[in-house]
């Protein structure tokens, strides 16, 4: 993988200085994703037909610097997402990178949607609802161990959860999506950078990545772009 901006030297990333490119400061939340050239963020439900060795290597760079995946429940089902292992790939880059081996996943649902018997109902997952969600799912979450955090009342109010996360010391966030977890994330203003991988395919279809008309236009920031192989990895600034 190379560097074409913002400085094309060195000329190819090892795994640190991959993790150098990416590396943020302070509290953030980052969104990851990978997309087509026409804005497809899925082939037949998934993002696999979109990926490739670089993506991959971006996608487990990301997880190793964040203290928290922060994901949607469609996602996170339509994925399969499984908790953090510490003998995983990722779990690996963090020891490199001298940090803990696994970083919790927090799921949101409106609807408390993940059931106690889900792979991601265990201890280190916490799920991101509201009080509007049933209480006695909550409880029976809660009973299997997983962390409950109640952000507002008939909706998730992203902001509060990003500030209960980050009382518990869960600053960094990498946001995975999906479309709809995005679109709320960008009308509520707490989205800091998009990495955006562009996938070399043409794909069509309406599984794109914001799904809903903004209230406004965002007008992101491009801070990085590398290369491998045709594929372009972006980084975009969303702040001020
Ligand atoms: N290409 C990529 O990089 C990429 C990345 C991620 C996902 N995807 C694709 O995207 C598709 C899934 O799309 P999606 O829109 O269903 O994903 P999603 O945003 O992960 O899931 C939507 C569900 O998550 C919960 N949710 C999301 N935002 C919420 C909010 N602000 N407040 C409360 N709950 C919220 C709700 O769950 P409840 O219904 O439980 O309340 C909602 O029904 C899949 O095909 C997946 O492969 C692609």
């Amino acid at each position: 993988m190379r560097r074409l901006l913002p400085d094309p030297d060195p000329a190819v990333l090892d795994d640190a200085g991959l993790a150098d490119a990416y590396r943020l400061t302070g509290r953030s939340v980052r969104v990851n994703f990978v997309g087509s050239l026409d804005g497809a963020i899925a082939v037949d439900g998934r993002s696999g037909a979109l990926g490739s060795p670089g993506d991959k290597r971006v996608f487990r760079t990301l997880r190793a610097l964040a203290d928290v995946v922060l994901v949607g429940a469609g996602t996170a089902t339509a994925e399969g997402y499984r908790p953090v292992a510490a003998d995983s790939a990722v779990g690996a880059l963090r020891s490199a990178l001298g940090r803990p081996a696994t970083a919790p996943i927090a799921v949101v649902s409106r609807r408390a949607s993940l059931a106690p018997g889900d792979e991601l109902a265990v201890d280190s997952t916490i799920l991101v609802t509201c009080a509007a969600a049933d209480a006695t799912r909550r409880a029976a979450l809660a009973e299997a161990g997983v962390t409950v955090l109640v952000c507002g009342d008939d909706d998730v109010d992203l902001p509060t959860a990003l500030d209960l996360l980050a009382a518990r010391g869960l600053e960094q966030v990498v946001c995975e999506g999906g479309p709809a977890l995005f679109a709320a994330a960008l009308a509520a203003r707490c989205v800091d950078e998009l990495d955006l991988t562009l996938a070399p395919a043409l794909v069509g279809g309406d599984t794109r990545l914001v799904p809903a008309t903004l209230p406004e236009v965002v007008r992101p920031r491009l801070v990085q772009l590398l290369e491998e192989d045709g594929v372009l990895f972006t980084r975009y600034a969303l702040g001020a």
